[in-house]
């Protein structure tokens, strides 16, 4: 029988999405690839469609009349926005949640509230709506905590603070519009130590299939200083889990995706858990509703699964048919950024050597922040720039080879971080 191509809209612009798309391109069941709103590797791939990615009637009106047979969200906006309920209003596949159950990222509390319900280990809470209470419950504390508005604000509005007088100002930030309205509602919670580990998850509202584990860099520079960013390099596996922990932090996808079940909320698309590795064993930092960025860059990479064919089933309930395996190879990716970043930085530079990164063994580069110009040039376009990535049979070797193809890629302003997977070399007892 002849395979079924289907047409595909991808949301979204970043290295998360052109990971997504590369994946998806290569299914047998690939018909025409748009994207909305794209980067410069992803036009390589597909057309733009000219749609806003967050406005959802329009996203489920241009679908239905140009015969798109699954749209696939990349980022949280249009999730919160709920485009895949429009989308599937209008009878259309979707790879996404709805934005009911896509509360689980846009808002911090309903999250804690279900991982209270489903009895998930996650750092205590209170959560308040006037400063003042909230001062004084930080003042009760008396240590280290952390702030979080209760909204998307973007990757920020998160104040991991040191003492009380850091966790008043950013109670402060909060309250005064600093993160907009996510700020309305703060979330302040006890401060948990330990190695990051994210687990992502593919899931049709029953079954839940759990992805290779990752972990992200989310400092500037290297030794894990300077400001937070939306991450600068990423792995995958993760090397320095404990027995059991992998199957605990499983454990608690499934129990979520159970518990939303119960309170009449199908969760569809990919769940992201966020654990801290503490000596209690892993607790949740946060879920987000979407793939990670750059977790995917690492983790698609290793998937050997028709993507087209599981991002179906999640929408419509199959996914314990579909067949995911993985290889034991490992995936490193190293974040090339425009100098600045995460401040300010320029533009427009052109970028030349990713043909001659690409030709390495095992080296994928996944554009970010890229447009093209008229000629077919790549440019800077963003802070986060390109996401070199690298599969090899070890670690050591994935690390060194996607080095060595950032080597071959030159833009003016070029930074990048010298230390992704270091830590993981290191061991569990030296982190
Ligand atoms: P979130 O967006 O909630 O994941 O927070 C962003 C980052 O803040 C996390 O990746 C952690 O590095 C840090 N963080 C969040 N919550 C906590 C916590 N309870 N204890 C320590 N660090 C945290
Ligand atoms: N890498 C963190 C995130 O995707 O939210």
């Amino acid at each position: 029988m002849a395979i079924e191509k289907i047409d595909i809209l991808l949301l979204g612009a970043g290295g998360r999405e052109h990971a997504l798309l590369k994946k998806l391109s290569e299914s047998p069941r690939a018909g025409k690839l748009w994207v909305a709103p794209g980067n410069g590797g992803m036009l390589q791939l597909a057309d733009v469609a000219p749609v806003n990615q967050e406005d959802a009637a329009g996203v489920a009106a241009w679908a239905a009349a140009n015969g798109i047979g699954l749209v696939a969200i990349g980022p949280e906006a249009p999730l919160v926005a709920g485009v895949g309920d429009a989308v599937r209003a209008a009878g259309i596949p979707c790879f996404g949640p709805n934005g009911n159950a896509a509360q689980m990222e846009g808002s911090k509390k309903f999250a804690k509230e279900v991982m209270a319900r489903a009895n998930v280990p996650t750092a205590s809470y209170q959560s308040f709506t006037d400063e003042a209470a909230a001062a004084d419950y930080v003042r009760q504390l008396g240590g280290p905590c952390v702030v979080k508005a209760d909204g998307l604000a973007a990757g920020k509005g998160v104040i991991v603070a040191a003492n009380t007088e850091e966790a008043l100002a950013g109670l402060h930030e909060c309250f005064t519009g600093a993160f907009g309205d996510a700020g309305n509602l703060v979330v302040v919670e006890e401060m948990l130590e330990g190695p990051e580990c994210s687990l992502l998850a593919l899931t049709d509202g029953t079954t839940v299939v759990p992805l290779a584990t990752s972990q992200d860099h989310k400092r500037a520079l290297d030794g894990d200083l300077g400001p937070n960013t939306g991450g600068m390099g990423v792995y995958s596996p993760v090397p320095i889990l404990l027995d059991g922990e992998l199957e605990q932090m499983s454990a608690v996808m499934q129990r979520v995706v159970d518990q939303l079940r119960a309170d009449g909320i199908t969760y569809s698309g990919c769940l992201y858990g966020g654990f801290m590795l503490t000596k209690d064993g892993p607790k949740v930092l946060e879920f987000n509703a979407r793939f990670g960025d750059p977790e995917t860059q690492v983790v698609l990479p290793r998937m050997k699964a028709d993507l087209v064919e599981a991002f179906l089933a999640c929408d419509n309930g199959t996914l314990a048919d579909v067949d995911i395996a993985w290889g034991d190879d490992w995936a490193v990716s190293v974040v090339l950024t425009s100098a600045g970043y995460p401040g300010s930085y320029e533009k427009g530079k052109v970028i030349t050597g990713i043909a001659d990164a690409e030709a390495m063994e095992g080296v994928t580069v996944y554009h970010a922040g890229t447009a093209l110009d008229a000629e077919g040039n790549v440019l800077t376009a963003g802070g986060r720039v390109l996401d070199v990535t690298a599969v090899a049979p070890t670690f050591e070797a994935a690390r060194a080879q996607a080095y060595a193809a950032c080597d071959k890629i030159d833009f003016e302003g070029k930074t990048f971080r010298t230390d992704i997977g270091l830590k993981a070399i290191l061991g569990r007892e030296n982190l």
